[in-house]
């Protein structure tokens, strides 16, 4: 197949365009680098442009007629809750005004099958395992702005014949390659290995919900079980009727904690030399407002419609970034 990554270069992006090439697909990508790294998609055609700015849809259009694109996967967009929280109308604009120049870049060059990153975000605040049907009710901007997201690529579905997926994922963590790592300090596990690396103790914000260990349990998936989702989503795409939009939770079904996940880098963290200070226990702050007790996905439905299933723990997650960086 020939496909259409946009965001790449992003830490996602370049997990599955590795995929995709490494079975024999070819990889084209759209990307203004905001958050890429551009040596994640060196080998690769590249159009370098930002999807919200005039005339993007034009020129992604050209762009995917010129490499003959069967299939466009949308990564591109912004994932910053707190950041949406402050500038909402960035939000809106870049990841939704992006999407819709993508799906009119993918009309006007006859591309038939579409991936739609979305989040578990559309959720809000929901609680315990959540399954595709349960209630959207975003509680911020970024959340609201992947609803959104979906509910615009269904629109145009049904209304263009499109054959559309939009997959929810849970807690992204862990690489498939070292120098493909998520580099930016926004989830727990890089933020857990940032304190480390300063010496000082990691924070575990509340201990007292009600749950197995009084931290916030969430459903941490290995980026490379995610990316084996999209190949098996667009696979799915190949064979699905026009005018079709899936929602799909990717998430492994199990919860881990907030302190299992810290006492799990601290274990890693290396400190061999006999004279390192000891790795700092983690300190315990007040909950932060807004953190639901557990949020773990029901992935039943992937499971029965594309045969997927995480297939790494959170010993794999962590083993595949911790270890990476003695
Ligand atoms: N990482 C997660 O935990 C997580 C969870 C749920 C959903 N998602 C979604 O998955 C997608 C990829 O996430 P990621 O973690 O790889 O993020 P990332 O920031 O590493 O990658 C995003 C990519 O999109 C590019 N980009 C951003 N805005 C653009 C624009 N307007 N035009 C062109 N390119 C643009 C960036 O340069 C970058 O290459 C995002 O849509 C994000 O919302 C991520």
């Amino acid at each position: 197949m020939r496909i259409l990554v946009t965001g790449g270069s992003g830490y996602i992006g370049a997990h599955v365009c590795r995929l995709l090439r490494d079975r024999g697909d070819h990889v084209v990508v759209v990307d203004d680098f905001v958050t890429g790294i551009r040596d994640r998609v060196a080998e690769f055609a590249q159009l370098e442009l930002s999807l919200a700015e005039p005339g993007a849809a034009d020129a992604v259009a050209a762009f995917a007629r010129e490499h003959a694109v069967d299939a466009v996967i949308h990564f591109a967009g912004r994932k910053q809750v707190a950041e949406s929280v402050e500038h909402p109308l960035m939000y809106w604009h870049d990841n939704v005004a992006g999407l819709a120049a993508v799906l009119e870049a993918c009309a006007a060059s006859g591309v038939e099958a579409f991936l739609f990153s979305s989040s578990a975000a559309v959720y809000g605040d929901a609680l315990g395992h959540v399954a595709e049907g349960a209630p959207c009710t975003p509680v911020n901007p970024y959340g609201a702005s992947k609803l959104a997201g979906e509910w615009l690529t269904a629109d145009v579905a049904r209304a263009s014949g499109l054959r559309a997926t939009s997959l929810r994922y849970f807690n992204v963590a862990g690489a498939g390659w070292p120098e493909l790592a998520d580099t930016a300090v926004l989830n727990l596990v890089p933020m857990v290995m940032e304190r480390l690396a300063a010496g000082e103790a990691p924070r575990i914000f509340g201990d007292d919900y009600a749950t197995v260990d009084g931290t916030c349990v969430r459903d941490f998936v290995h980026v490379l079980d995610l990316a084996e989702a999209h190949l098996a989503a667009l696979d799915a795409l190949a064979g699905a009727p026009s005018s079709t939009h899936h929602v799909f939770n990717v998430g492994t079904g199990t919860g881990s904690s907030v302190r299992q996940v810290v006492e799990g880098v601290r274990a890693r963290w290396p400190n061999s030399a006999p004279d390192s200070p000891p790795v700092p226990a983690a300190v315990v702050e007040p909950r932060r407002p807004g953190d639901p007790a557990e949020v773990v996905a029901d992935p039943s439905r992937i499971a029965e419609a594309l045969g997927w299933r995480a297939r790494r723990t959170l010993d794999d997650i962590l083993d595949s970034v911790v270890g990476a960086c003695d």
